[in-house]
């Protein structure tokens, strides 16, 4: 079943019933002002950090699940009928209904008794506002005297503290309202330089700023005193809840339209800014508000959306595929990319399932993300390059993450996750691979922020891989610390006495744990490093590190295989993990991938006997699950993976972020049926028709998919930020097409579906534009057999770099 369906080419989903199994979200922003918006206006905005600047308030676990947002109510003041037209939160019902989900816009419109309003929702390129453009049209053939009232609840900034601290919060809300501008000024804490503003177009016939006088007492968003009486009481709130709400005295003529323009916007004063009178900002009102003038401005507003569209068409322009199968143009050529950019710019922080409050940029996670969106942004990826590099600690240790808004290690969380540190090899590898930046591993970069410890970037990496070399357990595999990529295996944890409850060794460097998962992330990481010491013309560095993977790989093959698979670790004791002999948690998914990702095997098929395996035990309709059999009861030496229920999460479920491993180690060893099976199974636009399963967004990977023993089988959850957009992008875009960046020019290596006859594509890569052919005999797999580059033939399947500006006419005959 279906709850809307894809515009491809105005680049939208069209949700055409409000009623969604869940909220479909999308984001709003690009660079510093943020915001989550739903299918029915939900969410709510941020400047730069959704913890620290939170603008409006949001109530995370409510019932319904999505109510507080970006609201507008209109009124028929004949009538006294008052509406939504975002459905929510009045749920009255609509003669029309559809949002289109844009790349970082919005549009909400429908219709109801004849009223059609068109609500657009974005974020201009460069601003920290963002606009409402609200565009109501009278159909009838009589005239409606119309009211529109807009509402926000403001967030008093820090949104832990704003959630918890009553005592306090109740007392310092402050609002000012100028020229019918409403300003949000509560102080946070100390801080005196940022306020809130909420500005409407038109001339106002009222407005509220306390909650509880908009909405009236003991009633809620779905039915705001003022909205029902029609009149809004213009009242000031001191302390309790600061709210923003406007009223519009809107008369239309029988097919008339008017267009209303709403603007929330976050200002920030500069740190010397001087007040007259001390502490009332007022100065800066005098700043912002020409900004606001402009952007109630329709033609601003009109200009400010074409630059947002335009800005993304180019974007995508990196890459765009024409393939025989539409779920894969259309997540490769738009919504994989996008989701890839908000993942960018959210990490794991931000989203229906991530508050905000709780997470901040995680080591490994960033390095991973940027594997699918360097090719758009390569310079925000540098500097995100850098920003986690200052990051890093002078053991080669990583904090587990960091503070967006300082960039400073989180203390709470700490480190000791024992891969966190390789996956910066893998990040710098792949900024390197897309742009040929050499120059970026010079930049000095300090150590856990330090000034002084300042060493060139190359050195970070060389202590990344030293890192893992240095902590080595009794099987020479490497110790997993408090836990690798799957946080929720957490070997080091274990009770003395047995029934006793959770404890942690909190035993960072030690612990007797090891991961066969980070030997095969070692392996990879070795390589790439000695791609990159080649690439700065250091062979025999680069020999030496080659000579590391060798060894780890032999480490793995002695210690890490289990017969048919890979083992997945061995625990606190010794005893392996993910292994025959184990009763429940036989074979992981994790070291299948990353082993193979890292070349482990594929020259001896070993490889292709562990890939089997997989697809014996693990693969699923809905696509590879974690591990087999799940955990049936908590078992406190292997920590928190046991803890889920069978088939969820870590303990079974069909965890997004490992399934595109699976797809590029198929691709490696070049099953391209296997390898595309995979990708369609979790490819969120060829779900499209299972939503009733599926239930999350299907324009957007989530997290994790119910595995096969949960008995909600294929249910989704945790949309939107998750390591699964990057990888599928790498697994499809790289290796299934195989239009893969290397150090010295573009690899064209596909490994397609035998029925597939080919494709098309346009690749931009180090300035240059490669038009791409593919042909391929329908019903063969097999590899590029012939090469011809603007119509010469080029031995092996590397397209030499072309100057910038160059456009290249490359053609590839699969055998
Ligand atoms: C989740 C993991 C996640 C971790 C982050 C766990 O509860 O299951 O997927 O990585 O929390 O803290
Ligand atoms: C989500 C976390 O963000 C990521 O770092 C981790 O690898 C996966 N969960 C698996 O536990």
């Amino acid at each position: 079943m279906r709850y809307g369906y894809f515009d491809d080419e105005e680049r939208e989903y069209v949700i055409t019933r409000p009623d969604t199994p869940l909220p479909w979200i999308n984001y709003l922003g690009t660079e510093a002002y943020f915001g989550i918006v739903s299918n029915t206006a939900g969410g709510f905005s941020f400047y730069r950090d959704a913890r620290l600047r939170r603008l409006t308030r949001y109530r995370y676990n409510n019932a319904p699940f999505d109510l507080g947002g970006r609201y507008l109510y209109l009124r028929d003041n004949d009538t006294g009928d008052y509406w939504s037209p975002s459905w929510q939160p009045t749920q009255s019902e609509l003669d029309a209904y559809e949002c289109r989900h844009g790349l970082s816009y919005t549009q909400i419109n429908s219709r109801r008794a004849g009223v059609e309003a068109r609500t657009l929702y974005f974020v201009p390129v460069g601003e920290t506002l963002e606009v409402w453009r609200l565009q109501v049209t009278n159909h009838r053939d009589t005239p409606v005297d119309l009211s529109v009232f807009s509402s926000v609840e403001f967030c008093l900034w820090e949104a832990q503290d704003d959630a918890t601290n009553f005592q306090r919060n109740f007392s310092t809300g402050q609002v000012e309202v100028v020229d019918g501008v409403i300003y949000h000024k509560t102080e946070y804490r100390e801080r005196r330089d940022h306020f809130a503003y909420f500005a409407c177009s038109e001339p106002l016939a009222g407005f509220d700023t306390q909650r509880e006088a908009f909405l009236g007492p003991y009633r809620g968003f779905d039915r705001p005193a003022v909205v029902a009486s029609g009149r809004s009481t213009d009242s000031i709130a001191h302390g309790w809840a600061p709210h923003g709400s406007h009223q519009v005295h809107a008369p239309l003529a029988p097919g008339e339209t008017r267009e209303i323009v709403f603007l929330l916007g976050y200002w920030e004063n500069p740190r010397d800014a001087k007040f007259d009178p001390p502490g009332s900002q007022t100065i800066n009102k005098a700043l912002v508000r020409p900004v606001i003038d402009r952007w109630l401005r329709p033609e601003t507003v009109a200009e400010g959306f074409a630059s947002l569209r335009e800005q993304w068409g180019s974007l995508l322009g990196g890459i765009q595929v024409d393939t025989p199968d539409r779920d894969t143009d259309r997540m490769v050529n738009i919504w994989n990319a996008y989701q890839c950019l908000v993942t960018f710019n959210m990490s794991r922080s931000t989203s229906f399932y991530e508050s905000g409050i709780g997470r901040g940029m995680g080591f490994r996670d960033s390095n991973q993300d940027l594997l699918g969106f360097v090719h758009m942004i390569p310079e925000r990826a540098r500097e995100r390059i850098l920003d986690i590099a200052a990051t890093q600690l002078p053991t080669g240790g990583a904090y587990h993450q960091y503070q967006p808004l300082t960039k400073r290690g989180n203390n709470d969380i700490g480190s000791g996750f024992n891969d966190d540190p390789l996956w910066l090899i893998v990040g710098t590898g792949a900024y390197l691979r897309e742009t040929g930046d050499s120059s970026i591993l010079d930049e000095q970069v300090p150590y856990d922020n330090l000034p002084g410890t300042e060493t060139p970037l190359y050195e970070h990496l060389q202590r990344s891989l030293k890192y893992t070399l240095d902590r080595l357990g009794p099987h020479s595999l490497p110790l997993i610390g408090r836990a690798d990529w799957n946080d929720c295996l957490n070997l080091n944890c274990f009770s003395e006495t047995p029934g006793e409850p959770f404890q942690t060794t909190e035993n960072r460097d030690g612990g007797a744990a090891e991961s066969v998962f980070i030997a095969g992330l070692f392996v990879l990481a070795a390589k790439e490093l000695a791609n990159i010491a080649d690439y700065r013309g250091l062979g025999e560095e680069a020999a030496s590190y080659r000579t590391n993977a060798e060894k780890m790989s032999g480490t793995i093959m002695e210690h890490g295989w289990d017969g048919s698979w890979f083992r997945r670790a061995y625990d606190f004791f010794g005893a392996p993990i993910g292994s025959g002999e184990n009763e429940e948690g036989q074979i992981f998914i994790e070291p299948q991938g990353m082993c193979v990702l890292g070349g482990v095997g594929l020259e001896d098929g070993t490889a292709v006997r562990a890939l089997n395996s997989v697809r014996e035990r693990l693969a699923t309709e809905h696509g590879i699950v974690l591990q087999q059999p799940p955990y049936s009861s908590y078992r406190v030496e292997l920590g928190e993976i046991s803890s889920y229920p069978p088939g969820y999460k870590e303990n079974a479920g069909i965890f997004c972020h490992t399934n595109p491993w699976l797809m590029i180690a198929e691709a490696m060893a070049g099953r391209g049926d296997e390898a595309y099976h995979y990708y369609r199974l979790i490819n969120p636009s060829a779900r499209e028709t299972i939503s009733e399963i599926h239930r999350c967004e299907p324009y957007v990977y989530a997290q994790m998919i119910a595995g096969r023993d949960a008995p909600t089988f294929g249910e989704a959850k945790n949309s939107w930020l998750t390591g699964t957009a990057a990888w599928n992008f790498v697994a499809i875009s790289q290796w299934i097409l195989g239009l893969r960046p290397g150090f010295d020019g573009l690899l064209v290596d596909p490994v397609l579906p035998s029925a597939w006859e080919g494709f098309t594509a346009t690749r931009r890569f180090r300035g240059a534009t490669y038009e791409i052919t593919v042909r391929k005999p329908a019903g063969v797999t097999g590899r590029v057999e012939q090469l011809l580059v603007d119509g010469a033939p080029v031995a092996g399947n590397q397209v030499p770099l072309a100057p910038a500006g160059a456009t290249v006419r490359v053609e590839a005959q699969i055998g």
